[in-house]
């Protein structure tokens, strides 16, 4: 990572010295870390990008001007030295810097610049607290001199190496495509700026590059990619930026499995490249329903088994009233298998209820089996014969724990053709998968599941084409409105579709259908990493899309006529995907937020602190892009 290359201020940069470096006369220039007075000696510790390294001024060969200027110098100070590289001798190495065998016995000396006492420090001890987030990011240039940011920054500019160099090799080229655009279709609010010389017109920035890469393919470019930026006015989570930036890339000709070679090698060769680690090729697949079904989650972390198991048919039998009320109903008892979590205290057996209270549900039910039996609060109700029959479908082996929850789990594909009546319901109440997903992944942390030294990826396939907007009535694109339909599910879109835009009761119905798509995403150890999908090339089937999304002729030719027309002049098959830029070097460092690895993130509240963004603007910038303001900003 580091270079040396001689400029008019250095002969090197600081963090490669070593001990073969003895006897070296040395120009070196960088930060004043710290500094320490031992009597007659000065050390200060020089910083560069490139690490640390110690100086020593001594009146053996320093100049006592030098040494009297040194004995003065504060923190951040940028200075200038020339010096001999010496060996340490054994006694005074330091093993925790890797410059540390050796030392540079200073003979001159410039300062550069002076600097101020620093609001946020930045030379920090192991046993340091970091200063509030916010005032970090107020001074964000000082906290980025900081070890942890500088190393998430070089992790990341490895990252895009490595994928530019990859993408490459692979026949992709790199096109960047516009940053005032019209809107896109991922599904959040678009940033707007407004044209200056187009009264009361607006340019949309790209919420990704979907459109461009698209047409790209219809421009015969076969193979595109990009380190895209991409703009979403969304509520932002610790996972989310309103500006971020993937790796974007679309190739024509192709299928899932060509699309899913191209980028899992792409992941190998960053984790072997960044970490060291050879991941095993191919990738797992799931289908969004057995993901759904066996974890509750479309992004499952697959360290861990805990599959779920349903036990319902089977807890109907125990004389317990909240498995007998279930009899009747379209209520499920599935739970998850804990393998040596009969170890959890009563207290922490306690807060599982918790766990699911706060992931949506009501509570949950726990047995765990000891070398006495079955024991817990519907133990008794297990005993005998059944108890055998539970511990053996369960597979519970002394030790474990089991996790139950009673509820709506949502069921993907139920299908009926009439848009009344059962499959509805089932439908409306889903939510406990996300309630025993949450207990799963709250168990595996508590029993040590989840190692940070276990990397799983996988595909999940086969989403759901669609979303149901409950209070539009009307469906939505769950990925966006140009992926292919699964091929054994288009007729269905077909018969619907066939007069015209749906109605609600109609969408409704289609939505029942549980119609699956070609789009999928790469999910690693819980986390989504990328989505992509086989996009439709056919501007027909693309017209009955938009018919069951409900948008007219019309709309459709107002938002994406430009799309459908290039359609109709040779549009090869397509289809492409989306890496988190940000997601992938913060798992990557271990970083806990995104912002530790973007070099001037914004808050959770969307503001740039350092800079100062949103700001007002004047009434007559203002008033030049025929703007008037009707609202202020209190926070
Ligand atoms: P999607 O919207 O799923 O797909 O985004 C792809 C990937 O981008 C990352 N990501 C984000 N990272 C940080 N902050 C955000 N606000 C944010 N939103 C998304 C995630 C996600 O998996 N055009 C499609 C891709 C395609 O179909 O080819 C798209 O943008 O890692």
């Amino acid at each position: 990572m580091s270079h040396s290359l001689p400029t008019a201020f250095r002969s090197t940069v600081v963090g490669t010295l070593r001990r073969e470096d003895a006897g070296d006369r040395v120009r070196l220039a960088g930060w004043v870390h710290r500094r320490r007075d031992l009597g007659s000696l000065v050390f200060v510790e020089l910083r560069d990008r490139s690490g640390r390294v110690q100086l020593s001024f001594g009146p053996d060969w320093t100049p006592a001007d030098v040494l009297e200027r040194a004995r003065r110098l504060t923190g951040e100070t940028v200075i200038a030295v020339e010096g001999l590289v010496v060996a340490r001798p054994e006694e005074n190495v330091n093993r925790d810097l890797p410059t540390g065998e050796i030392e540079v016995h200073v003979l001159a000396l410039e300062v550069l610049a002076e600097a101020e006492t620093p609001p946020i420090p930045v030379a920090y001890g192991p046993a340091d607290e970091l200063p509030a987030e916010e005032l970090r990011l107020r001074y964000r240039y000082l906290d980025l001199r900081r070890e942890e940011l500088q190393r998430g920054l070089a992790v990341r500019h490895q990252l895009l190496q490595v994928v530019r160099r990859f993408l490459s090799a692979e026949g992709f080229w790199e096109i960047e495509t516009p940053m005032l655009t019209r809107r896109t279709p991922e599904g959040a609010r678009d940033y707007l700026v407004p044209s200056r010389v187009h009264p009361g017109e607006f340019y949309a920035l790209p919420q990704s590059p979907q459109l461009y890469k698209q047409l790209l393919m219809v421009a015969g470019y076969d193979r595109y990619f990009q380190i895209a930026r991409c703009l979403r006015d969304e509520d932002l989570r610790a996972d989310r930026q309103p500006e971020f930036t993937q790796i974007d890339a679309e190739m024509s000709f192709v299928s899932e499995d060509d699309i899913f070679d191209v980028g899992e090698r792409m992941i190998a060769a960053v984790w072997r490249e960044i970490l060291g680690i050879e991941l095993a090729t191919p990738f797992p697949r799931l289908t969004y329903r057995e993901a759904m079904e066996k974890y509750g989650t479309d992004k499952p972390d697959l360290r861990f088994g805990m599959e779920f198991q349903d036990v319902t048919a089977l807890l109907q039998e125990a004389d317990f009233r909240l498995f007998q009320e279930t009899k009747g109903t379209r209520a499920r008892i599935r739970g998850v298998r804990a393998p040596g979590g009969a170890r959890l205290s009563r207290k922490e057996l306690d807060q599982l209820n918790d766990v699911a209270k706060a992931a949506g549900g009501s509570g949950a039910l726990w047995v765990r089996l000891t070398e006495e039996g079955l024991a817990g609060p519907f133990a008794r109700a297990l005993e005998g014969e059944l108890g055998q029959r539970f511990i053996q479908e369960t597979g519970l082996q002394p030790g474990d724990l089991f996790v139950l929850v009673i509820g709506h789990f949502r069921t993907l594909g139920v299908v009926s053709e009439s848009h009344l009546g059962a499959t509805e319901d089932v439908w409306q109440v889903g939510g406990a998968e996300a309630v025993l997903d949450a207990l799963r992944r709250h168990l595996g942390d508590r029993l040590g599941l989840r190692d940070p030294a276990v990397h799983r990826w996988a595909w999940i396939t086969e989403f759901p084409l669609f979303e149901w907007d409950e209070e539009a009535g009307r469906l939505a694109a769950a990925h966006h409105p140009f992926t292919m339909p699964h091929p054994d599910d288009i007729a269905k879109i077909l018969r619907y579709t066939e007069a015209g835009p749906l109605d609600r009761d109609a969408a409704r119905a289609l939505f029942l259908q549980g119609v699956r798509s070609r789009a999928y995403d790469a999910v690693y150890n819980g986390h989504e990493m990328a989505s992509g999908s086989i996009r439709i090339h056919d501007p027909k089937l693309q017209r009955h899309i938009f018919r069951a999304l409900g948008i007219g002729e019309a709309e459709a030719e107002e938002k994406f006529g430009f799309l459908l027309e290039a359609f109709r002049y040779g549009a090869p098959p397509h289809g492409g995907f989306a890496f988190g830029v940000d997601r992938l070097a913060m798992l990557l460092v271990g970083a806990g937020s995104l912002r530790d690895v973007i070099a001037f993130p914004k808050t959770t509240a969307a503001r740039a602190l350092f800079e100062g963004a949103p700001a007002p603007v004047g009434p007559d910038e203002l008033e030049e892009l025929h703007i008037a303001v009707i609202g202020r900003s209190t926070s």
